[in-house]
């Protein structure tokens, strides 16, 4: 097993995450081992309102999250003698998410005089490659091409060794996540768009018709808009195909343009491997595609690894944490943060 470890022992990081409707919380040991994994959802109480609403969730948060903290302590059995650093998400995501995570964790360090690790919310969709799921897996190797699809961001990145990462590539409009919750919206398919988009594609099968897909050649970068556009025409035709037959077609437009740009750079760039992450890469069609299509191994997380978790931001600190890297008590959040330029 490859994974470095301290002449100390085994070291372990309490993790938060509250970058969006989600309030999380996990102890990780080593980057790879879950002692616990907690996730509060807010799903059910944002569905009233077809989508996140920032004010509610940070209220929500504030409800949450301590609870969520002390259940991951319990569940990982050690007490506080036995964490070596807190960690937390400080951004992308909405402000006053982000606001309450980070304020709970530098209370939470500084009473307990930890060191404090802000966190990247990208990097640690990445890093739920990392984790132990089903028995311990061999680390990734680099340069390891990323696709980080979420419900904000569509990035291609190539990542070339631990916290060295180049963005290739970007949404110019609507990441992918959004595009699904947007399309699903127009559907009827209520929220959250991707899981209910999924299902109803499967349930069709192979589309009879076809989306357009924008490839922007001579660029890594997606768009989405326009097939979102071209769903609400369909939408409005005189006689138009069933939901089912939409939300196949619209899955098979994405996924198509997703792995075929990202196999592309794969080869382009030598990568030994396609790291997947962010919510979107729960998605069925998207796995199935890719281990279908890649010329290289693909790593995809579990889908409860793959949607907002805090696991993923305690095996992202870990490798920042023993490389000597530690976050300031000024450092304030990031709403707006992005993986690299
Ligand atoms: O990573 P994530 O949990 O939160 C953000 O960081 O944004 O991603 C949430 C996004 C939502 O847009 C949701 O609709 C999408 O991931 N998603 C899916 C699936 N499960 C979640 N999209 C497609 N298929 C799925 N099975
Ligand atoms: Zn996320």
């Amino acid at each position: 097993m490859a994974y470095a470890q301290g002449a100390a022992g085994p070291v372990r990081i309490l993790a938060i995450e509250s970058s969006c409707d989600e309030a999380a919380a996990a102890v990780i040991e080593d980057g790879h081992r879950i002692l616990s994994s907690v996730v509060a959802s807010q799903i059910a109480i944002h569905r009233a309102y077809g989508g996140v609403v920032p004010e509610v969730a940070s209220r929500q948060h504030l409800r949450t999250l301590l609870p969520v903290v002390e259940q991951a302590l319990r569940e990982a059995s050690i007490g506080w003698d036995a964490i070596d650093a807190v960690a937390a998400t400080y951004g992308p995501g909405l402000a006053g998410s982000l606001l309450v995570g980070l304020s709970a964790a530098k209370g939470l360090a500084y009473a307990r005089r930890k060191p404090l690790l802000g966190i990247n919310h990208l990097e640690g969709h990445i890093y739920a490659n990392w984790l132990d799921v089903e028995g311990e897996v061999e680390p990734p190797p680099f340069p390891a091409l990323c696709l980080v699809v979420s419900g904000g961001h569509t990035d291609l990145v190539l990542m070339r060794g631990h916290g060295q990462f180049d963005r290739l590539g970007r949404t110019v409009d609507d990441a992918a996540g959004e595009a699904y919750d947007k399309v699903a919206r127009l559907l009827g398919l209520g929220f959250p768009g991707g899981p209910a988009i999924d299902r109803a594609a499967r349930e069709h099968g192979p589309a009879g018709i076809q989306l357009p897909r924008a490839w922007l050649p001579g660029t890594w970068n997606f768009s989405f808009s326009g097939l979102k556009t071209a769903v609400l025409h369909l939408t409005r035709e005189a006689q138009p195909p069933s939901v089912s037959e939409i939300a196949a077609a619209f899955q098979e437009a994405v996924v198509d343009v997703l792995v075929t740009k990202t196999v592309r750079a794969t080869e382009e760039y030598d990568a030994r491997v396609i790291l997947l992450a962010g919510g979107v890469a729960a998605n069925s069609a998207l796995r199935r595609e890719f281990a279908r299509r890649a010329t290289t191994p693909v790593c995809v997380p579990p889908p409860q690894y793959c949607t907002d978790n805090a696991a993923m931001i305690g095996a992202a600190a870990y490798f920042r944490y023993i490389a000597g890297e530690r976050s300031d008590f000024t450092l304030d959040v990031r709403p707006g943060l992005s993986l690299a330029s």
